[in-house]
């Protein structure tokens, strides 16, 4: 009985004397705690809305604390609460007008900054900052932005941030291979049969096999050799010329990048993209807004967008291998299948496809506050060679 006694008093003592201890002179906050996040990486739509949670332990008010979530550094800031407001003056300006605090726990030790219209760049890492005094605690936790992908046999949510994993589902269509080039068994990869023949050959392309009619659409293209080679991808109607030399362009039913003359560029305006050639490029196809947006999947980020006219029809994938020793893959195991459930609540593309991501949020994002899709891109003209083709070649075709 008395050794009960003696447990059960050190059990009421413990925290007492817990809290003594921070109440030396050495410590001058009153209270400490730690933070703590999501153990798991949330899983976020494109287009759609996600909260970050952190929350304190013990569980305390942190209405008084500065709450803040940032990138990978400080400075980054996603959102910063501070005299129980929100502070934009630090805010990283790409999440401005899309973030708010979820306030509704503050008082039980927990917050959540919202992000809207989950954007490309919003995947990765993420650190949440309590700071109460003198004393702060973070954690880190990871978002990784998902999209929808479409394929031959039926429509998953892949997040960005995986690695590939090839899996066999054909996308390339090899009846409409040039005969110049070889596809892949499985029908994702794309080379030149042999080393590039004479330009004799005209233009070595292939299509993917699914023509795209409606909503929206996403696949990801590895180059290999990228800087070292020319390639063109991106997406071109069902009814486009191509047989023996032709030129791409939106007018003749392309939109595409690629690298012509070792320089990257985007045909409209003939236009070469002031940014560092891409080793993965993710084609975003909206065909309810109606553009096309090309980004570099290693880091997320934009490339260049069309406008597409919406009496374009139906779009088949494109791809175009020029000179060098290069190849395309389809990596449609990106982000192989994602296991959370993740709920589609924003509004579907389209009502005929009611699982796609919703465009009309993805595009805005293209267009930065109002801007038209990749006007962010600086454009320079390329070389005239960039756009028409050799027309020594064309005439020695017909
Ligand atoms: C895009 O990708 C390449 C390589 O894949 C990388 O070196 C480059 O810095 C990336 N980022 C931007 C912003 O272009």
């Amino acid at each position: 009985l008395l050794d009960f006694c003696f447990l059960a008093l050190l059990c009421v003592l413990f925290p007492v004397l817990h809290l003594s201890s921070f109440l030396t002179p050495m410590s001058v906050s009153t209270e400490e705690f730690m933070v703590i996040g999501p153990s798991e990486p949330i899983v976020a739509v494109l287009g759609g809305d996600i909260t970050l949670p952190c929350r304190v332990s013990p569980a305390m008010d942190v209405e008084n604390m500065e709450l803040r979530w940032f990138r990978s550094k400080f400075s980054e800031a996603v959102f910063i609460y501070q005299s129980h407001q929100e502070q934009r003056e630090e805010q990283l300006v790409k999440y401005r007008g899309r973030t708010s605090l979820v306030k509704d726990f503050l008082t039980l030790g927990e917050a959540a900054v919202r992000i809207h219209n989950v954007q490309a760049f919003d995947n990765g890492l993420y650190t949440c900052f309590f700071r109460m005094g003198i004393f702060y605690e973070e954690a880190s936790l990871e978002l990784k932005v998902a999209v929808q992908w479409r394929t031959l046999s039926g429509e998953k949510l892949l997040t960005f941030s995986e690695t590939q994993a090839q899996d066999a589902e054909g996308l390339l269509d090899p009846e409409s291979a040039h005969s110049c080039l070889a596809v892949s068994d499985d029908k994702t990869s794309v080379t030149f049969k042999d080393s590039p023949k004479s330009s004799d050959d005209g233009v070595y392309s292939v299509l993917g096999h699914e023509g795209i009619t409606s909503g929206c659409c996403y696949w990801e293209v590895e180059i290999s050799n990228a800087k070292k080679s020319e390639w063109v991808l991106g997406v071109c109607r069902r009814d486009v010329e191509r047989k023996g030399w032709y030129q791409e362009s939106p007018e003749k039913g392309f939109w595409v990048v690629g690298m012509y003359e070792n320089t990257l560029c985007s045909l409209p305006g003939n236009s070469k993209l002031d940014v560092p050639i891409p080793q993965r490029v993710g084609v975003f196809l909206d065909l309810k807004e109606w553009d096309v947006s090309f980004y570099n999947m290693t880091d997320s980020s934009h490339i260049f967008s069309f406008s597409l006219a919406s009496s374009s029809g139906t779009l088949f994938p494109y791809f175009r291998l020029r000179s060098g020793d290069v190849s395309l893959t389809i990596c449609s195991g990106v982000g192989g299948p994602v296991q959370t459930p993740v709920p589609l609540n924003n509004p579907p593309c389209s009502s005929e496809d009611p699982v796609s991501l919703s465009g009309q949020e993805f595009s805005s994002g293209c267009g930065v506050d109002g801007d038209l899709p990749g006007a962010e891109s600086p454009l320079l003209p390329c070389g005239p060679e960039a756009m028409v083709a050799s027309p020594g070649a064309a005439n020695s075709q017909g």
